[in-house]
């Protein structure tokens, strides 16, 4: 008695599927889907997120309060001297025109010990912890916040007004 484990498909059936196959993975499917984040922050902490109203102004108006403690726990664990760390942020003139722009040349540069840097905070803020909603919601994509230039390859950080 002979058993057929793997039947063979008929034909038809097996060059439609190399047929589909080709239609749903045309030669152009490796390009890049389009950026839903072109401008980086300013284009995901909008006044009107998933999460409601995440513009990183009206989050620093909470923060010239009290700086919630998971947040800032990260503050403290991204800079050299934790202890230079008060629990409060300080007021920011126009901090909706050029994010995060502003707060970069400003306070937030590489190497600064008088805040913390964004390089180290932001990585802490948006890729650890149990429960981050950047890794859960957004894949912790690297490239929601840097951008390549497809010609030099060159990487930049976008930055923007807020919506
Ligand atoms: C694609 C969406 C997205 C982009 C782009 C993005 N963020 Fe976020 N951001 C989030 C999410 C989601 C969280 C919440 C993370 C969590 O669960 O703790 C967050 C949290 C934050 C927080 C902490 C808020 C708090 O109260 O704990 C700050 C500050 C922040 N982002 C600043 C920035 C800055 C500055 C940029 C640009 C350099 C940026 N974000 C880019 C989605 C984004
Ligand atoms: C929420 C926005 C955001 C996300 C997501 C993000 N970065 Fe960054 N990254 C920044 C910012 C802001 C800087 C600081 C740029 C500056 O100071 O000029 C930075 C700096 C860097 C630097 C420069 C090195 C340094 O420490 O100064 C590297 C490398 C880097 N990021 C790699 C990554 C990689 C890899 C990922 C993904 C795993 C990632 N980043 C995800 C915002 C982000």
């Amino acid at each position: 008695m002979s058993v057929t484990l793997y039947p063979r498909p008929p034909l038809a059936v097996m060059a439609a599927t190399v047929l589909a196959g080709v239609l749903l993975h045309p030669p152009g499917a490796w390009a890049q889907a389009k950026d839903a984040f072109p401008n980086g922050c300013v284009d995901c902490h909008t006044s009107t997120s998933k999460a409601g109203d995440t513009r990183l102004s009206t989050h620093l108006k909470e923060w010239m309060n009290a700086i919630p403690p998971a947040l800032l726990e990260k503050t403290k664990a991204s800079v050299t001297d934790p202890s230079k760390i008060k629990g409060k942020h300080p007021a920011v003139p126009k901090a909706a025109a050029a994010t995060p722009q502003s707060c970069m040349t400003t306070c937030h540069r590489r190497g600064s010990t008088m805040a913390p840097p964004f390089a180290t905070l932001m990585h802490a803020v948006h890729l650890t912890g149990s429960g981050n909603q950047f890794v859960s919601q957004f894949q912790g994509q690297c490239t929601h916040c840097h951008k390549m230039d497809p010609k030099s390859g060159a990487w930049r950080i976008p930055s923007g007004a807020e919506k």
